[in-house]
């Protein structure tokens, strides 16, 4: 492609529009809040869906509320080029995770529309939905049902803490009017995101290109106890969940050193119904989060969770219930568009290296479907993400989209 063809983004424009959506949700510590199909999640939707069809792209919109926006290409025919990340966000999420790709997708389906450029290809970018699985579970919710990995049905049952299933919560979604999309072959899957990791900023590296993502499996535990007053239970009479599942948690994250370095166990959220300070508590649940880069060890992992649940339970005579909620696994990404976006960042003038994925993305699910598929990261302050104070440089953002922009048009053209 030749020079002429590149297009220039208005890096400016794309740094305003991020702090246009962070207002969006926007919390008292600099963060943002906006869980998957709540009303702030459909009002950054509606901005999004808005400023997609101010270049004319047309808007569809799937069943389980991905949203689509489509510029077409002269040859409407051929397969298209997709673009995308999330805007759904953790429930103390950062302003760049997820948001960075969608709108840097919009900066570039904006970047091509002034150009007065028609790629021969369609571009078609992708807000997906309920990427985070913070308030239903399981993540990558809207590309798992995209790609035929996650089935919709399942999806629409899922049920947030307060009783409302995904299907009640994506009938307030306002963009519901939007049609739903053709099936269409798909050339190409591209997202930017941030690395939510130390690793390009303590090597001084401008991005990253990512070679894939780690392998993951969630689990429920659900731990059944005797509850019992806390006053007159003496200690050895008592069948307590809650010790129990202080127990397990602490057993998950030696699982997880055990395998170290790349070993992850993370218990992200513990419920106890009907808590009080003077019952010892007989049920509660836990949510567990593990991963490694090879299926071989997560699945290592899994067996020691099971032993451990089994021990633990007859130790404390409690019954331990520990179910597998969602897998996804060790997902290479394509080599081909990884050594363009090498290309294209060398051109440019930054560093660059390859890079794997600790946290998993819609990508993985557009890689899973059998679309080439990359990612591109760029460093994040710390390391710091799923937390208010996540934090990226402005010329880093800039860079990333730009260097997305040039794969992308190249694969447009
Ligand atoms: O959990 C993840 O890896 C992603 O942030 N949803
Ligand atoms: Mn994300
Ligand atoms: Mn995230």
């Amino acid at each position: 492609m030749s020079q002429t063809e590149m297009v220039q983004i208005n890096g400016t424009r794309f740094w305003e529009s991020i702090y246009e959506m962070a207002k969006i949700g926007a919390t008292a510590r600099g963060g943002v809040k906006r869980l998957a199909f709540s009303d702030l999640d459909y009002v950054g939707r509606d901005l999004f869906i808005e400023q997609c069809e101010e270049l004319n792209m047309s808007i569809s919109r799937d069943a389980i509320g991905n949203i689509f926006a489509t510029m077409r290409g002269q040859d409407p025919t051929l397969p298209l080029v997709r673009v995308g990340s999330h805007l759904d966000s953790q429930p103390t999420g950062g302003k760049y995770d997820g948001a960075l790709g969608v709108l840097a997708a919009l900066e570039i389906a904006r970047s091509i529309y002034e150009s007065g450029k028609r790629p021969l290809r369609t571009l078609q970018i992708i807000n997906f939905a309920n990427e985070e699985g913070a308030r239903f579970s399981p993540p990558m919710m809207g590309s798992g049902v995209l790609s035929g990995k996650l089935d919709l049905e399942t999806m629409l049952n899922t049920v947030d803490q307060d009783g409302i299933t995904a299907r009640e919560a994506i009938k307030a979604d306002k963009t519901g009017q939007y049609p739903l999309l053709e099936p269409h072959p798909v050339h190409s899957f591209f997202e930017l995101h941030i690395e939510q990791g130390p690793i390009l900023e303590e090597e001084a590296i401008d991005i990253g290109i990512v070679t894939g993502a780690q392998a993951q499996r969630w689990y429920t535990l659900d731990i059944f106890g005797q509850e019992s007053h806390a006053g007159p239970t003496p200690m050895p009479h008592r069948k307590d969940a809650l010790a129990g599942a202080a127990e397990f948690t602490l057993a998950v994250e030696q699982i997880a050193r055990q395998h170290a370095p790349d070993g992850r166990g993370t218990v992200g959220t513990i419920t106890i119904p009907n808590a009080s300070p003077n019952v010892v508590p007989g049920t509660v649940r836990l949510t567990i989060d593990t991963r490694h880069p090879s299926d071989e060890k997560l699945l290592e992992m899994k067996a020691q969770l099971e032993t451990t649940a089994v021990s633990i339970a007859s130790q404390r005579k409690l019954e331990f219930h520990l179910s597998q909620l969602w897998h996804s696994p060790a997902t290479p990404f394509d080599e081909h568009l990884q050594q363009r976006l090498t290309h294209f960042a060398n051109k440019r003038g930054y560093s660059s290296r390859l890079i794997w994925s600790g946290a998993g993305h819609d990508a993985v699910y557009m890689a899973a479907m059998g679309v080439p598929t990359v990612m591109l990261f760029v460093p994040t302050k710390d390391g710091i993400s799923h937390n208010e104070s996540e934090s990226i440089k402005q010329s880093d953002a800039i860079a990333g989209c730009q260097i997305l922009c040039d794969a992308v048009v190249e694969q447009l053209m």
